[in-house]
């Protein structure tokens, strides 16, 4: 049997991906990259907004019409699966099997039942131990970096948000047991690890997230040190002295504000003020020079004024985030935003968004700009798309490095290399061989 697995969404996802292939692989299971070869279909769901469902119900239509011409198994996992659980049965009858995000154990289970004729097979259970997954099992599909589950879950409440739904309460996972995967991934060669986590900053598994990081960075072999994603309300003194004191975290800050108006990110409840927001990222001290700085920003949030925007369009000034990932409103189902009126126009949202994203555009590229001729140690990710000798790389700063290394050179996947950046682009910096 052949099964292949299509993904949207955040790294959780993406790694969870990780996890339910190396169920399947373990069982014998053969993986394979297109839906067309393949006997099982899974689709590893994101519902953060409208559009990513969107995408979902797409290729399941594009499926329907595969099914009919032959045998195929189509299953659904991950925060669609969990939130809209058997009401997906009756929006695509074709589907074969439902797991949620809690239950990602039981996929080989469901796939069996599936297989034996079984209809509309479904889990969406919160196993209490799903975030203890076994490490050995996953089937990392990045050779340079390692992602590392310290927890799962969400107890913050903010009002647009699917993701207390989709993915529960808060858990933990143990200190040791973290570090024993860690020694494993050194084992295997990473040299790269990035602790996930909904809210990594609120780690409560034996010890505070700082501690986690220390304890991390000791392990032998371990070169860069990455984490996603934080919460703003969790960011403590202590995290940002470990951050700006530890040179194995790779010195990038992903920190959604979300909002630059104190009314709107009270609707949503934050938790923060902006004031409260500039406060923390002045924790870093003088160490934030030498961090990139990155941030998610929400336009057209139920009640926001022009006046709201241009308070955001000014934290954007003010702080000059190196990225920021920014997205209009998109109302969930169950959320408690609900309740307010979406009362501005999609024009307008849309003229918003357009704008903050330009002058994102023009920061980000002034910082890139300020990178050029500098030598700098990257990481190689992946050969370039064509043979002409260039290759794919990522600075500690977490900005994409395209790196000529000659026709035929071969690099080591994973591997640190220095590099003289000789060209700055929005979206990525050209680069050099030292
Ligand atoms: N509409 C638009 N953007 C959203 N995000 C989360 N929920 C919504 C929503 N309902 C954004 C937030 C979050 C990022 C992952 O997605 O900015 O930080
Ligand atoms: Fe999408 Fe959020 Fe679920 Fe990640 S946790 S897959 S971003 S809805």
């Amino acid at each position: 049997m052949k099964f292949h697995i299509e993904t949207w969404g955040c790294q959780m996802n993406d790694h969870d991906s990780e996890k339910l292939a190396g169920l399947l692989l373990k069982e014998g299971y053969e993986s394979v990259d297109t839906v067309e070869e393949a006997d099982v279909v899974i689709l590893n769901t994101c519902s953060i907004r409208e559009k990513a469902v969107h995408k979902v119900y797409t290729e399941l239509g594009y499926l329907r019409e595969m099914k009919q011409q032959r045998p195929l198994l189509i299953g659904v996992t991950g925060c669609l699966a969990q939130q809209e659980k058997d009401a997906l049965f009756k929006r695509a009858p074709h589907i074969d099997f439902v797991l949620g995000t809690m239950a990602l154990q039981q996929l080989p289970k469901l796939v069996e039942e599936a297989l034996a004729g079984h209809r509309r097979v479904i889990d969406t259970e919160d196993y209490p131990d799903n975030h203890l997954f076994p490490p050995e099992v996953t089937q990392r599909r990045s050779k340079a970096k390692a992602l590392v589950t310290i927890m799962e879950g969400c107890d913050h409440a903010c009002t647009y948000c699917v993701v207390p739904t989709t993915r529960g309460q808060e858990r933990s996972r143990p200190v040791d047991d973290i570090l024993a995967e860690v020694r494993l991934m050194v084992a295997q060669g990473f040299r790269e690890i990035e602790l996930l986590g909904q809210n990594v900053n609120s780690y409560r598994g034996g010890c505070s997230f700082a501690e986690l990081l220390e304890r991390v960075s000791e392990v032998d072999g371990v070169e860069w040190l990455r984490f996603t994603t934080s919460h703003p309300m969790n960011f403590t003194r202590e995290l940002a002295q470990t951050l700006v004191s530890n040179p194995k975290v790779a010195p990038f800050l992903h920190l959604p504000v979300q909002s630059g108006s104190n009314a709107v990110l009270r609707r949503m409840l934050r938790g923060y003020t902006v004031e409260e927001y500039l406060e923390r990222l002045g924790y870093l001290g003088e160490g934030r020079a030498r961090f990139a700085i990155s941030t998610d920003i929400i336009v057209g949030f139920p009640g926001e004024t022009d006046e709201d925007f241009e308070a955001t369009m000014q934290l954007v000034e003010q702080v000059q985030f190196d990225t920021s990932f920014s997205f209009i409103y998109s109302p969930r189902p169950g959320t408690p935003a609900l309740r307010l009126k979406d009362d501005i126009p999609h024009a307008v949202k849309l003229a918003r968004l357009t704008r903050l994203q330009r002058r994102q555009t023009e920061i980000t590229l002034a910082s890139h700009q300020r990178i050029v001729g500098q030598e700098l140690e990257v990481r190689i990710e992946s050969q370039g798309p064509t043979d002409h000798g260039y290759w794919m790389a990522r600075t500690g700063q977490w900005q994409n490095v395209h790196l000529v290394a000659g026709e035929g050179r071969q690099l080591p996947f994973g591997g640190l290399t220095r590099a003289r950046i000789n060209y700055a682009g929005p979206h990525f910096l050209g680069a050099e061989l030292v």
